[in-house]
């Protein structure tokens, strides 16, 4: 397929003067063409945009869908991107992904994730402990808003504590975007070693983690090692930057809106409400979620045939006025704010959502508290911000408190 001058290119870039809001063009697609074609690859690939909230969620829970990224459509978002082992189960369909699934689920059940909580108001408050001791300015993300994930994946996992700062360099390189090629692969290599390692040390000496857990279900022969070692590192790379761009966005966004910071200050109900609608608002995930038909469907109208790739922008879904009242304002106490689809929706929907919730929780409202005086130190046309990324965020967040 080639593009055409009638076929947008899609584009994550925003403008510098509203860097907290999709780009202009989807909107107006939004309004004008809802499902649409646009081009990837410099116009190899015409894949379908799908822009309104209701279509979205039409596609995502629609089994006429697939994420496997072998389909010739497949619209990834880099072009020949690797599958990946089964245990990135993401980019599998249903039986692979349900039955990989399932070896995780009771990990992220609300009991379980509410039992991390006394961790991770630990770690928050010794890295806000930490930040306070340097003398300001100082890199929010680098001292706060990355290591606290990284630190939480550890603690899930069950990365005993002396090997932390190794995990935590291995993952900082890994997700480093000014890494070269060669380091991220290095990092992942040693990250890939070092799990299939720790899936056998927990064989021998047994922990209350999920890499023991894993390790239990290989044993039982529903997975195998390699799987368990692949697994696990596929939670670190789905939870550890995504939390950390949420960190260091939402604490942006509130600073931009003062008047709401109350709200985060609240009680739990309000803490909650206004987690969702930062997740809603700033729909990190902004690359798209990706699917290929495996069926004919029409969808807002149109007819989309199998094998034709599909792009659904959640971060404009979220933003359509049809579905959220003034959506381009931030308002926590909007009445449909959890039908937001920040962690997607149908069975590919974000497994880790209630740990995700569970740490912006409890950091964000902690970061107020803790410094009432909290200020982004450089002006907002200075911040440095991940365009070109799957998921958006800041590569460095410069603040005084
Ligand atoms: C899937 C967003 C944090 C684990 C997803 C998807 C989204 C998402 C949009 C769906 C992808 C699709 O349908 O193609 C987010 C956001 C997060 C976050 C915005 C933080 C605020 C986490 C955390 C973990 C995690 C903390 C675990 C430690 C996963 C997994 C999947 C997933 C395993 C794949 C689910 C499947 O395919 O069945 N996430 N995520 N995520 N997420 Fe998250």
């Amino acid at each position: 397929m080639t593009s055409s001058p009638t076929v947008p290119a899609f584009t994550l870039t925003r403008p510098q003067a509203a860097p907290l809001d999709p780009p202009p063009l989807y909107a107006q697609l939004r309004e004008e063409q809802p499902v649409t074609r646009v081009s990837l690859w410099e116009g190899r690939l015409t894949p379908w945009l799908v822009t309104r909230w209701e279509d979205a969620r039409a596609v995502l829970g629609s089994p006429a869908f697939s994420t496997d990224q072998t389909h010739p459509g497949a619209p990834t978002f880099n072009e020949g991107a690797q599958q990946g082992p089964r245990g990135f189960f993401q980019n599998y369909d249903d039986p692979i992904h349900a039955a990989m699934r399932r070896t995780l689920t009771r990990e992220f059940m609300i009991k379980r994730v509410d039992a991390l909580r006394p961790a991770i108001a630990h770690l928050t408050d010794e890295l806000l402990t930490d930040l306070t001791e340097l003398s300001g300015p100082a890199d929010f993300v680098e001292h706060f808003a990355l290591p606290l994930p990284s630190l939480v994946i550890c603690e899930l996992l069950g990365v005993p504590y002396e090997e932390h700062p190794f995990f935590q360099e291995q993952s900082r390189t890994f997700v480093d975007l000014n890494a070269t090629g060669e380091e991220s692969a290095r990092a992942f290599a040693n990250l890939g070693e070092y799990l299939l390692r720790l899936v056998r040390t927990k064989r021998a000496t047994p922990g209350d983690d999920v890499v023991t857990r894993l390790a239990a279900q290989a044993d039982d022969g529903v997975i195998t090692d390699q799987d368990a070692a692949d697994l696990s590192a596929f939670l670190l790379f789905a939870g550890h930057e995504t939390t950390a761009n949420m960190i260091a966005l939402s604490t942006i966004t509130l600073l931009n809106n003062p008047d709401q910071i109350p709200h985060i200050l609240g009680g739990p109900d309000q803490v909650a409400s206004t987690v969702e609608e930062l997740l809603r608002y700033l729909t990190i995930v902004h690359g798209g979620l990706r699917r290929t038909a495996i069926d004919d469907v029409t969808i807002g109208g149109v007819t989309i045939h199998a094998g034709e790739g599909v792009i659904i922008p959640v971060n404009v879904a979220n933003r359509d006025p049809e579905f959220f009242t003034n959506p381009d304002d931030l308002d926590p106490e909007r009445a449909n704010v959890r039908q937001h689809l920040a962690f997607g929706y149908g069975i590919h929907q974000c497994l880790g959502q209630p740990l995700a919730r569970a740490e912006l929780q409890i950091v964000l409202p902690e970061v107020f508290r803790r410094l009432p005086s909290l200020k982004i130190a450089v002006p907002m046309e200075e911040i440095a911000f991940k365009q070109a990324t799957a998921v958006y965020g800041v590569r460095e967040l410069p603040v005084t408190w």
